[in-house]
């Protein structure tokens, strides 16, 4: 993947000369990620679904929402039976794209028969603009409703004070990633830089930030990884993940008595880090096609790396979270239902066969295992109230 050229993109181009010709790949994926104006999903210009660049379990259709919605609303049961009883819940989700997830997670709740909807507070993190449109224009039905929708920055969510369910879909595997690079036996920060006569992008490399190369040694000792594995041969890279334990850090000191369900994309550290995998797992997205070459029409295309198990667990971990489990999304969803659901699309053959017929293909993919289905649910947990800690109970982790 290295030096490979990439179209050219006047926005980025200019932005790159200005910071000296050179950044870092974290700087370039924050920018081609998030930039307000020319960002895939700082502009919004992002199409989620079968018909966009690539698609989400949520964007499929609602039940994905629907399955989820029956976890969600079991663990807040679960809440007011043992001592949330008089409090209104959030369920507060990051990163909600165009907005699909909620909408289907407020349908599950206004069609569940327990009113239990008018208790809780709907809550979207999204720092994104162009995406927080999408979503409203979704959700404006519901806010029509009275349905308790709010838009906030996690910083305007007081310490101590979320009582809920957090939910992040595919949101840390769009978080910026450093990338690590083997040269000459040694290890460097790898960056993006412009040929300034072709106007090209091409990687390149600078030294290792003495703060990065502690979390690297860190988790040598914590988790035994090797970076560069023994065998790696010269021009290995991997993604490195910085962001998730800021990420998990800024929201743990917000929650007062949660659970915090995590789904993506994941690979265990010894196949992440292992001289084998030599170009790491970052892979863009247009049209439904996967590239390589993460340089190639930078603003206009999905940027996406796989997170790492272990270093996931030990990050929230270490500050205080405490694993519940950790499952396959297709078993997952298995256990919530999934089979019965699609055993109840017969009834609809009959009335609508080319609907009943995409619910059962969008069904399948959610648990494909050479896919969605392979997706990891990690669970973890905050309790402050001591009665809760020993005993929640999680289907989805049956
Ligand atoms: C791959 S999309 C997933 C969308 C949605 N969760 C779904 O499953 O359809 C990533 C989403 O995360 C958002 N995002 C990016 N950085 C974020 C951050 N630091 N906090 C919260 N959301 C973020 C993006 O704007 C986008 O809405």
């Amino acid at each position: 993947m290295n030096s490979l050229p990439a179209n050219k993109s006047d926005w980025l181009i200019k932005k790159i000369i200005k910071m000296g010709g050179t950044i870092s790949f974290y700087d370039y994926m924050n920018f081609v990620l998030n930039d307000p104006i020319n960002g895939y999903y700082g502009s919004g210009k992002v199409e989620l679904g079968i018909r966009g660049d690539f698609v989400t379990s949520p964007s499929l259709s609602d039940d994905f929402a629907f399955l989820v919605g029956k976890q969600i609303e079991d663990w807040l049961i679960q809440f007011k039976n043992s001592f949330l009883s008089n409090r209104k819940f959030s369920v507060i989700e990051f990163g909600a794209g165009d907005g699909s997830f909620m909408s289907g997670l407020i349908k599950y709740f206004l069609e569940s028969r327990m009113n239990f909807w008018k208790n809780v507070s709907f809550v979207i993190i999204e720092p994104n603009q162009g995406m927080v449109e999408k979503q409203k224009n979704k959700l404006e039905e519901f806010l029509n409703l009275g349905v308790d929708i709010l838009w906030k920055g996690l910083e305007e969510v007081d310490e101590n004070n979320i009582n809920g369910i957090v939910i992040a879909n595919e949101v840390l595997d769009a978080l910026p990633v450093e990338r690590i690079t083997f040269s000459k036996g040694k290890l460097f920060r790898q960056a993006v830089s412009i040929d300034k006569k072709s106007c090209k992008l091409f990687f390149d490399k600078i030294p290792i930030p003495v703060e990065l190369l502690k979390t690297i040694e860190l988790a040598k000792s914590k988790l035994g990884i090797t970076i560069p594995p023994k065998n790696a041969l010269e021009g290995w890279t991997t993604e490195w993940h910085v962001a998730n334990s800021e990420w998990l850090k800024a929201l743990y000191g917000k929650i007062n008595n949660g659970i915090l369900l995590i789904i993506d994309y994941a690979k265990e550290a010894e196949k992440y880090y292992s001289s084998m995998n030599s170009d790491g797992m970052i892979v863009s997205y247009e049209n439904q096609k996967m590239m390589k070459n993460v340089l190639v029409n930078p603003g206009n295309c999905d940027l996406t790396s796989h997170v790492c198990i272990e270093t996931l667990i030990n990050d929230a971990e270490t500050l205080g979270f405490k694993t519940l489990g950790i499952t396959k999304q297709g078993e997952a969803l298995l256990s919530l239902g999934l089979a019965e659901r699609l055993y109840g699309i017969q009834k609809e053959f009959k009335e609508d066969l080319s609907n009943a017929l995409l619910r059962r293909e969008a069904l399948l993919r959610l648990v494909d295992p050479l896919c969605l289905g392979d997706f990891r649910w990690f669970v973890f947990k905050k309790f402050k109230e001591k009665k809760m800690i020993t005993n929640i109970n999680s289907t989805c982790l049956r």
